[in-house]
C-alpha cells in the first residue's frame, strides 16, 4: 500500500522540535501573564467576509494566500490567516467594550497561509499574539513592544527593532495622491498586480516582493514628509517612551506592513539569521479597524509572532529531569512495579514504567533508551541503580527504596 504523506506546508513538530514549540508558547504565555493580559481562544474557521474587510481586499493574504471553502451550509468561510480580525470579531461580537476601560487579550494557535514553503515559511503556521483595544496613548505602544522585547529576551532571541509610522486617516489621504502620481509615472517598471494596485490601493505596491517592484519603491516617496502634526508628535512621543524604556530601534520610513488596516505606529522585530524570512514579531496600532468591522469606535493596537521562526531562533532549551524507569525483574512483579511507579508519580517524580515485556535484559535496553536518571528493579529485594554512577543498591522493601530516591530526585 503506499504510503500517504502530509500535505506540502504543513509540517510534523516532534521530538526536539515539540520541545522548543511548548518552550517558545510557555515563555511568552509568562511574559503575558506578568502583564497582565487575558488569553482569548479564538475559532480557526471565520466568514470569509472577515477577512477580506479587516486584512484588505486587496492584500496577498486575501488575494492568493487565504484557505476559502464552502461548508457543508453553503457558508464561505475561510481558515484564519491571522488572529488580529477574530479578535476583533470577537470583542465586537462579545461585547467586550461593554465592561468599559480597555482590554488586554493575548492568543496561540495556528494560521493558515497558501505560501511558497521554504525554511521558516510554512502554510500552517503558529503565531502567538496580543491585542489592547481601548487605548490612544503611545505609552501602549511602548509597553507593547516593550513586552515583545521582553518576550525575545526571555528566549535568548537577538532581533533589531524597526518602526515606522503610517499616519492617521488624513495624513494618509495627501500621501496616497502623491504615491499615485509617482507610480503612475513608473508604472511600466511595476508586475502586473503592482499595476493594478495603484488605483485600488497604492500602499500595497510598497510591500511587493518583487525585485523589479522593489527597486521603484526605493526612489517612492515616502509617508513620514506627509504626517500631520498630530501624527508626527504621536510618533515622537512613542520614541521618547522606548528610549526611557531603554528599548532600542531604527527607523526604517518604508516600513509598511503586508495587512490594510494599520494606522499610525507599525513595528517589526528582524533577524538576519533565517534567510528571507527574518521578521519574528510584527504588528502595529490599528484604530479604524474596530469601527470598519460595526462596532464602537475603539483604538487599538497588537502584534503577532511567528512560533516556527522564534524556533529556528532558541538555541538552548532548559534542561529536563530524565526519569526514573521502573522494571519489575520478572512478570511476577508487575504489579508491584506498577504501584512503585505510582507512588513515585505521587511524589512528583517523572516516572517511565517499562510497558514492553520480556528478559531483564531486553527490559533494561528499553530503560537506557529512555536516558534514565534511575532504575528501579522491582523484586521482593527491590534494587536502585544510578545509571550516571552505576552505583547498584538493594533494599529490604520498596518503600525504603523510595525514601531514598525521592531524597536523591527531588
Ligand atoms: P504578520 O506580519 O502577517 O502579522 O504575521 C506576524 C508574524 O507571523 C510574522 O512576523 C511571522 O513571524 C509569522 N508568519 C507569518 N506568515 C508566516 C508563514 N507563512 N510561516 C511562518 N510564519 C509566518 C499579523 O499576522 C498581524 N495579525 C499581527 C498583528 C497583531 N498586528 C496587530 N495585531
Amino acid at each position: 500500500m503506499s504510503e500517504i504523506k502530509k500535505v506540502r506546508g504543513f509540517q510534523d513538530i516532534y521530538g526536539e522540535n515539540a520541545k522548543k514549540y511548548r518552550y517558545v508558547v510557555d515563555t511568552a504565555r509568562d511574559i503575558f501573564q506578568l502583564y497582565n493580559f487575558s488569553e482569548i481562544i479564538l475559532p480557526y474557521v471565520e466568514d470569509v467576509s472577515l477577512f477580506i474587510r479587516s486584512v484588505g481586499e486587496e492584500t496577498d493574504i486575501v488575494q492568493k494566500e487565504m484557505y476559502v471553502f464552502e461548508d457543508r451550509g453553503g457558508r464561505k468561510v475561510a481558515l484564519r490567516p491571522e488572529g488580529t480580525a477574530s479578535a476583533v470579531r470577537a470583542f465586537i461580537e462579545e461585547r467586550l467594550y461593554a465592561k468599559g476601560g480597555y482590554h488586554k487579550l493575548f492568543y496561540e494557535g495556528a494560521m493558515f497561509r497558501y505560501e511558497r514553503p521554504q525554511a521558516g515559511r510554512y502554510r500552517q503556521f503558529h503565531q502567538i499574539g496580543a491585542e489592547i483595544f481601548g487605548v490612544d496613548s503611545p505609552v501602549s505602544d511602548a509597553e507593547l513592544i516593550k513586552m515583545v522585547r521582553d518576550i525575545l529576551d526571555a528566549l535568548g532571541i537577538k532581533a533589531r527593532l524597526e518602526i515606522n509610522t503610517l499616519g492617521d486617516f488624513e495624513s494618509r489621504k495627501e500621501y496616497v495622491r502623491v504615491l499615485k502620481e509617482y507610480l503612475k509615472k513608473v508604472e511600466n517598471s511595476l508586475c502586473e498586480d503592482c499595476r493594478k494596485r495603484i488605483d485600488r490601493n497604492p500602499l500595497r505596491v510598497l510591500d511587493c516582493k518583487v525585485e523589479t517592484c522593489r527597486e521603484v519603491i526605493r526612489e517612492a516617496p515616502v509617508l513620514i514628509d506627509f504626517l500631520s502634526d498630530k501624527s508626527l508628535e504621536r510618533f515622537e512621543k512613542l520614541k521618547e517612551y522606548l528610549n526611557g524604556l531603554g528599548v532600542e530601534y531604527i527607523f526604517n520610513p518604508r516600513l509598511v506592513r503586508g495587512l490594510d488596516y494599520y494606522t499610525d505606529t507599525v513595528f517589526e522585530f528582524i533577524t538576519d539569521k533565517i534567510g528571507a524570512q527574518g521578521t519574528v514579531a510584527a504588528g502595529g496600532r490599528y484604530d479604524t479597524l474596530v469601527k470598519q468591522l460595526g462596532g464602537p469606535d475603539t483604538p487599538a493596537l497588537g502584534f503577532a509572532a511567528g512560533i516556527e521562526r522564534l524556533m529556528l531562533l532558541v538555541e538552548n532549551l532548559p534542561i529536563e529531569r530524565k526519569p526514573v524507569v521502573v522494571i519489575p525483574v520478572v512478570s511476577e512483579f508487575n504489579i508491584d512495579a506498577l504501584k512503585v511507579a505510582e507512588k513515585l508519580r505521587e511524589k512528583g517524580i517523572k516516572t517511565e514504567f517499562v510497558l514492553k515485556e520480556g528478559s531483564l535484559k531486553s527490559r533494561m535496553k528499553l530503560a537506557n533508551k529512555t536516558g534514565a536518571e534511575f532504575v528501579v528493579f522491582v523484586s521482593e529485594k527491590p534494587e536502585l541503580k544510578d545509571m550516571e554512577t552505576g552505583e547498584q543498591e538493594q533494599f529490604d522493601n520498596v518503600e525504603n527504596l523510595i525514601d531514598v530516591l525521592v531524597e536523591k530526585v527531588v
